[in-house]
């Protein structure tokens, strides 16, 4: 109250806390933990490790250690955590084996992290990032692959950002994200070789500046019961090898779904050479004159060519690992290379295709 009173007397805007300097759209209420917790183990469990790490609430997790926790069961956040990844010595932090669930949890920041499902999973039910009915959730700069049920389940969560990640290569239902209820911010992801959901987002939203590669189907609301209102700013779609249809970019946008839709564009001919055309026809949905939330066109700071570059350079965790590398390389043969797969071993990196961290 003291600092209101003192905002208003001094004429200072009043910005409420965000998850982390630089933190965007709805998941950005996000504080997660504040209590230190260092991860010294990279075991799946006890002293020090990231399942100790998590058992509590109220954690801001940092770590001393990096490489792979080879999870052999599903890791479960408490509410109100904070899981800096990159705070790990390089090459970084990563999960691999099993799912990560904040199922039913609020408050949670995930930075940085590399989330690895494949088929050490025995259980083609789990998701790599399960968020099913949690409240104020953001992902960014995360690294997720080899996503069984979907890489980002997130059914009937609310207030979420996934900002700045690689959603790439999932290998069961080969789907992206799925994400009902919302409101949602997808902002700035390279989504590379998945056959659908990216995203299936059946919530009002706002979708800006992502990077979506070798897509049988791209953005989708799936044609089902719903009214929601999307705005679509400045994203850039280009067709793969396993691009069917290029025009699948926008799937089952049908006329219960209202759209705003600006500077998208579509690179449809797999030549090798970024030339995209403009894509801003969104199914059968209402046309929207304007975005349906006003903070939308301020998230909008690159046009589509430049979140290309931007996106390609920066999204994901940093630095980049075998699996990263080889998912933005094939991004960058803009249509020559890439492949929707079933098994993490396909891509033929080491350590069964998680590759080495
Ligand atoms: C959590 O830890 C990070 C990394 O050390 C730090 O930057 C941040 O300020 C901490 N946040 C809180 C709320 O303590
Ligand atoms: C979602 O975020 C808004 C602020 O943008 C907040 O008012 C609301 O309480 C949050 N919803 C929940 C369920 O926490």
């Amino acid at each position: 109250m003291v600092y209101i009173l003192a905002c208003l007397a001094i004429g200072l805007p009043l910005v409420s806390a965000v998850a982390f300097p630089g933190a965007v759209g709805f998941g950005s209420v996000a504080t997660g933990g504040s209590t230190p917790f260092i991860v010294t183990n990279l075991a799946d469990s006890g002293t020090g490790t990231l399942r100790d790490a998590v058992s509590a609430s109220g954690r801001n997790i940092t770590f001393a250690v990096s490489g792979y926790i080879v999870l052999s069961s599903a890791l479960s956040l408490s509410s109100s955590t904070t899981i800096n990844g990159q705070t790990a010595p390089s090459p970084g932090i990563g999960v691999m084996g099993r799912e990560i669930s904040a199922s039913g949890k609020s408050n949670i920041v995930v930075r940085n992290l590399r989330i690895r499902q494949g088929n050490l999973d025995p259980d083609t039910g789990k998701s790599a990032f399960n968020m099913g009915k949690a409240t104020n959730v953001i992902l960014d700069h995360c690294s997720i692959a080899y996503g069984v049920f979907d890489s980002i389940d997130a059914v009937g969560a609310v207030n979420v950002t996934v900002s700045n990640s690689i959603i790439a290569l999932p290998i069961g239902q080969q789907f992206g994200a799925h994400l009902e209820t919302g409101p949602a911010t997808w902002y700035r992801n390279l989504w590379v070789s998945a056959h659908n959901r990216q995203p299936l987002t059946k919530a009002n939203t706002q979708y800006v500046n992502n990077v979506v590669y070798n897509y049988q189907a791209a953005y989708t609301v799936a044609n089902t019961g719903g009214l929601f209102s999307h705005d679509l700013i400045g994203n850039y779609f280009i067709a793969g090898p396993s691009t069917t249809s290029p025009s699948d970019d926008w799937f089952q946008m049908n006329e219960n779904q209202k759209a705003f839709a600006s500077g998208n564009l579509l690179d449809s001919n797999r030549d090798g050479v970024l030339n995209g055309a403009a894509a801003n026809s969104i199914g059968s949905a209402v046309v929207l004159a304007s975005p349906w939330n006003s903070a939308s066109t301020g998230l909008a700071t690159l046009t589509a060519a430049q979140a290309f570059t931007s996106v390609l350079a920066n999204a994901g965790a940093a630095p980049r690992d075998q699996v990263d590398a080889s998912v933005v390389a094939s991004v960058q043969s803009l249509g020559r290379s890439g492949a929707i797969i079933t098994n993490q071993a396909s891509t033929g990196l080491s350590n069964d295709g998680y590759g080495t961290l």
